[in-house]
């Protein structure tokens, strides 16, 4: 009689469950994303988890991370008072005009889903321009979570 291997069954669970675990959460690096549809859109989540809408909305502000507001009018953000830029387009009702995933390309790499010329730096890209100081070569100016982040925060602006 073939008696059952209870270690094993119990090993394979548990390796079950870390890969789950870590399937779950798996951020994945800027070279691994996969852009659709010539480079407009990404369809899942870039750091496995969904964005949470409160932090991207700081993000947003911060002159040190997003800096959005250094381009884009933010007329949800009038209360922040200083300088809202004009070089980008006006973001209200942003997500009336692009998709969840087309949204979520353009953070990533708008160099990519946009055009290679426009004046928007990609978030989570390692290609953000030539003249790049060396304290930023091979990083993303926003960790995979802040993107999404950002993303749940621009998807409420109406
Ligand atoms: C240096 C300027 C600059 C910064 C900083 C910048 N953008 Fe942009 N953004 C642009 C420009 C310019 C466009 C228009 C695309 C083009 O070049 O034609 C754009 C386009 C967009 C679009 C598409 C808008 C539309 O209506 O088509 C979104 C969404 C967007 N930006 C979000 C953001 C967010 C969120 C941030 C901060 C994380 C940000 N941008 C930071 C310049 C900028």
């Amino acid at each position: 009689m073939k008696r059952t291997n209870y270690t094993s069954i119990l090993g394979s669970v548990l390796l079950a469950g870390t890969l789950l675990a870590s399937g779950a959460n798996a951020q994945m690096a800027p070279g691994e994303i996969k852009f659709m549809d010539d480079n407009s859109k990404i369809e899942a989540s870039i750091s496995g988890s969904p964005g949470d809408a409160v932090a991207g909305r700081k993000i947003f502000a911060n002159r040190k991370l997003g800096n959005c507001l250094a381009c884009h009018i933010n007329t949800e953000m009038s209360d922040q008072g200083g300088f809202h830029g004009e070089i980008g387009p006006p973001l209200e009702g942003v997500n009336e005009r692009w998709e969840e995933a087309e949204l979520r390309a353009i953070l990533v790499d708008s160099k990519k889903a946009l055009s290679e010329d426009t004046m928007m730096p990609g978030f989570y890209s390692l290609s953000v321009g030539v003249r790049i100081a060396d304290k930023f070569k091979d990083k993303t100016i926003l960790s995979a979570q802040q993107v999404e982040d950002v993303l749940a925060y621009v998807k409420t602006l109406k």
